[in-house]
């Protein structure tokens, strides 16, 4: 294996700002491999889509990263992974294409709670990796879906304190404040709002992401690969997004420092 190739980044890619809440667990776990990541803000949120339109939007952005030179893809997103995952396994077969499911596991196995939300987009949550998931794991829990949509657009606004964010959650999770003891947050742009969220459920409820699960898996496919980065220097961290605006790029540089 040559070095030119351990050297092409880890294509990190979401429908929008979510997914730097998975680049920041790589980086932490492998800080001296380098990263691309591309946010599809200008067509998100995905999550209220068609499973076509989200696969087709997906694997063409993943293509376009392909042919500049990628070792592997992240796919930072549940909603994404859920459409089109097997597709870019087959399309990309030569590299290794890692994928994201809802915590749920971990969540119901590693801590016996009694009530597990599940938030996340729509489609994440109608479709069948999802159900097979459910099916594997509802049996330990009660397990409760809810598709939070409009939390997407929060953090794409950059809004992760707001009343208007606390009301909604309030909302939208309130009845499920003295039952739920455990919330699964099924997609990435919702560490973002863990604050938020966390205020608007039980103080003694706890949060899972399939963050830092992600990069851990990230870093055995590369492994087995053969594809770590050698040396101990710092790589480098590229931003790119759809909607090229100083704004979405400037919001994205902050929350990958938060
Ligand atoms: N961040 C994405 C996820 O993990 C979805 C956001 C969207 O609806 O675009 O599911």
């Amino acid at each position: 294996m040559d070095n030119m190739k351990r050297d092409l980044p880890v294509a990190v890619f979401d429908s929008g700002l979510g997914g730097i809440s998975v680049l920041r667990e790589l980086r932490a776990l492998m800080p001296e491999e380098n990263y691309l990541y591309f946010g599809d803000s200008a067509n998100a949120p995905y999550g209220v889509r068609s499973l076509d339109e989200v696969r087709a939007l997906t694997v063409d952005a993943i293509s376009g990263l392909y042919q500049r030179g990628i070792k592997a893809a992240v796919i930072a997103c549940n909603t994404a992974t859920s459409a089109a995952i097997t597709t870019l396994r087959e399309r990309f077969a030569d590299i290794p294409v890692i994928g994201m499911e809802p915590a749920l596991k971990p969540a119901v196995l590693e801590h016996p709670h009694e009530c597990v939300l599940v938030l996340a987009t729509a489609l994440t949550l109608r479709e069948e990796k999802f159900s097979h998931l459910m099916e594997r794991y509802d049996q330990w829990a009660e397990v409760i879906s809810l598709p939070c949509p409009e939390l997407v657009e929060f953090v794409e606004r950059g809004e992760l304190d707001s009343p208007a964010l606390d009301a909604y959650l309030q909302q939208r999770l309130g009845p499920w404040r003295e039952r739920a003891d455990a919330a699964v947050l099924g997609c990435t742009h919702f560490p973002f709002l863990k604050n938020a969220i966390r205020k608007a459920l039980n103080e003694n409820a706890v949060l899972y992401d399939g963050g830092a699960g992600t990069a851990r898996q990230t870093r055995r496919q590369l492994e087995l690969r053969d594809l770590r980065r050698e040396g101990d220097d710092l790589g480098s961290v590229v931003i790119e997004n759809s909607l090229d605006t100083p704004e979405i790029l400037g919001r994205s540089c902050f929350l990958l420092e938060l």
